[in-house]
């Protein structure tokens, strides 16, 4: 074949595997094997930069940053919705259509989740994507194209040969919760400052100047209202719904045609109590009338359709008294004061208390012992205070006083004035000494099963810990005497402890705590050092800073950290009280690259961290539900759901028997 013509295929493939991805839902591949593909493409049109087209899929992230951006005008404004606050609101919405068009006439909806994104409008012309924006004031937006394009979601060039010539398509940008997750964790160890919302990274993602900055960001798009379309009609927004499909667009698969308003409202109520499993966050369902004749009977006022309503739901914020402002100590001495609340049910979880993060944002946000405040959860976000209401503030109510001594050992607290966070600089606080072993012992380090927060306090407390190393000296007969402390239990502790100390370098160097490296940046030292913790405690800055997504930060961090020669001590004491680093490449055999393994039913012969190591290490990933990416299910005695799901699916079952083979 030639070259050219591979490219042809390639893009055709790539595409497909986009639409089947975003689309279908139904992924045939996995990411590697994508990147795979994509990465031949591209080396291919480096030799042939004549045969680029800008709807390639190499295309996504091509554009410089730009200085600005410009706006383009929508040749259909942008409209907004008119809301519904209740029950009783959607029903009068209904009985005001009855009366526009006769109380005859019935009315067949359809109603969809409203997105809490932001609203983009894509141009297509002659089947390519040519422009993208934002709402901006409904009639003038911004010309986000770029950016656009590195959202994988969004289909550069439509799959069907029969398209409008123009075609105008609205969506909503949106981030995933677990990707909004995965972003501020990310920020949280590089030190950089933490979204507030999904929403918020979204719009903050869209408005980088540089699209690259925005490709790294979990985005994705659900599509839902049409501007210009050339020479396409259709009679339904059912209808438009499925030719989007067609074309290539993701629509939500929540969306259902209702036949009464009555079944809309009760589509309402069961979203609103689904709200929080969903996996991106909502704030209402937008109901629409679904035939397009009855629409354009029906029209619009200035700013909003008469045939859609957006039924709102209720606000996951309540309203509380601060009754109390306390700081906490964190591991690396960050001095946070956390408000202490009368509880409150907010999303069905009840919030007693809420951190108010730094001196800067209480007084910013003016906030007072004793005010009254509105506090919010977003989706799976930590609660947070929204405003404090002023009229409600009573003459007793007290400014906090920040003090600059330790709330917990009365050391000097001390605040960089780079810094928003100030921290207790005495390295032995118990307070610090008890987060640093929470941290070590914690599921993702050195995943020490029975060393609760209790216990690790007492264990401070009773001066029989005071470093990480300490653990590993601990006896049966010292955690027996412990108040409350059966002889099972300490047994049990014990042996975890000792199961605990083959570990792996990644898992050792983050549970160590040094500042901004977290689980992926303890991966990727892992990597680079090929597993010699030798070699990462004498790095130089300079090697640090020639690994790749190591900056000058983390890489000032981690010199620090090994300077200070008790760190140093720590580390070493472990090693000699028995931690055993597995040796780096040991299992390095890509024999698992790009497989999926679920594990089910109860193991005998390994544990299920164990099991999943096991795969991770030979380049696999295991996974907690079984679906069409699953290759490998390994079943346990007493496999159920799981087990058949695999069967109907045509999943291959091993025992573990068989795992083991594979593995040795
Ligand atoms: S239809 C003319 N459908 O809600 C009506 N909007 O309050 C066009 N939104 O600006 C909007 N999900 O940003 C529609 N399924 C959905 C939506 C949705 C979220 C947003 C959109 C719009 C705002 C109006």
């Amino acid at each position: 074949m030639s070259e050219e013509k591979r490219m042809l295929q390639l893009r055709a493939e790539l595409d497909d595997h986009n639409y089947r991805y975003y689309v279908l839902d139904d992924p045939v591949i996995s990411d590697s094997e994508y990147d795979l593909l994509l990465n031949e493409l591209q080396s291919l049109e480096e030799k042939h930069p004549d045969l680029v087209t800008s709807d390639s899929p190499t295309q996504r992230v091509g554009a410089k940053p730009s200085e600005a951006f410009g706006s383009l005008v929508h040749r259909i404004p942008m409209q907004s919705l008119a809301n519904a606050m209740n029950n009783d609101e959607i029903l009068a919405f209904h009985e005001q259509l009855l009366r526009r068009l006769g109380d005859q006439r019935t009315i067949e909806y359809i109603a969809e989740p409203k997105l809490d994104g932001l609203a983009v409008e894509l141009v297509y012309e002659d089947g390519k994507l040519v422009s993208g924006s934002t709402r901006g004031d409904g009639t003038t937006g911004e010309n986000i194209t770029q950016n656009l394009k590195t959202i994988r979601a969004i289909p550069l060039s439509l799959r069907t040969k029969s398209a409008p010539d123009l075609l105008e398509v609205r969506g909503e940008v949106f981030m995933t919760k677990a990707g909004f997750k995965a972003l501020n964790n990310e920020r949280e160890e590089s030190g950089e400052p933490l979204f507030a919302n999904p929403r918020n990274a979204a719009a903050g993602s869209l408005r980088q100047l540089d699209p690259a900055i925005t490709a790294a960001r979990p985005m994705s798009i659900f599509c839902y209202q049409a501007g210009v379309i050339n020479g396409f009609s259709f009679n339904t927004h059912k209808n438009f719904l499925a030719a989007l499909q067609d074309w290539g667009f993701p629509v939500n698969p929540e969306i259902r045609v209702l036949s009464t308003i009555e079944e809309a409202i009760q589509f309402h109520t069961e979203l609103e109590g689904r709200r929080n499993d969903l996996p991106y966050e909502i704030d209402g369902s937008v109901i629409k009338v679904n035939d397009y004749a009855l629409q354009d009977e029906l029209g619009a006022r200035s700013r909003s359709p008469r045939w859609a309503i957006a039924g709102k739901f209720k606000a996951q914020q309540e309203t509380t008294v601060i009754n109390d402002i306390e700081l906490s100590v964190g591991r690396t001495g960050a001095v946070t004061p956390v408000a202490k609340l009368d509880p409150v049910k907010v999303g069905g979880v009840i919030v007693s208390s809420v951190t108010l993060h730094n001196q800067d944002e209480i007084q910013r946000k003016d906030i007072r012992v004793g005010d009254t405040i509105i506090v919010q959860r977003a989706g799976d976000v930590i609660p947070q205070v929204v405003k404090v209401i002023r009229e409600k503030r009573l003459p007793d109510s007290r400014a906090f006083e920040f003090s600059n001594n330790c709330p917990v050992c009365k050391h000097e607290v001390h605040q960089p004035e780079d810094e928003a966070v100030a921290r207790c600089q005495n390295l032995s606080c118990p307070a610090q000494i008890k987060r640093r072993i929470e941290h070590f012992v914690s599921k993702n380090a050195m995943d020490i099963e029975g060393l609760g927060k209790k216990l690790i306090s007492q264990l401070v407390e009773t001066d029989l810990v005071k470093s990480v190393d300490d653990l590993f000296r601990l006896t049966k007969d010292q955690l027996a005497k412990l108040e409350r402390m059966a002889d099972k239990s300490a047994v049990n502790i014990i042996s975890a402890l000792e199961e605990s100390k083959h570990t792996r370098f990644n898992r050792f160097v983050h549970a160590l705590g040094i500042r901004n490296v977290g689980e992926h940046v303890a991966k990727v030292l892992e990597r680079a050092f090929q597993g010699n913790l030798n070699k990462l405690m004498s790095a130089k800055h300079e090697e640090l800073e020639t690994i790749n997504e190591v900056g000058p930060i983390v890489a000032n961090t981690i010199v620090r950290f090994w300077a200070d020669k008790q760190n140093v001590r720590i580390a070493k004491n472990c090693l000699q009280l028995g931690v055993t680093i597995e040796k780096y490449g040991a299992t390095d055999e890509q024999i698992f690259k790009d497989k999926t393994f679920v594990f089910t039913g109860s193991l005998i012969k390994f544990s299920r961290k164990e099991a999943g190591e096991a795969v991770e290490a030979r380049g696999g990933r295991a996974a907690g539900s079984v679906s069409l990416k699953t290759d490998y299910l390994v079943a346990g005695p007493g496999a159920g759901s799981k087990l058949q799901k695999a069967r109907e699916l045509d999943i291959t079952v091993l025992t573990e028997d068989d795992f083991l083979e594979m593995i040795h």
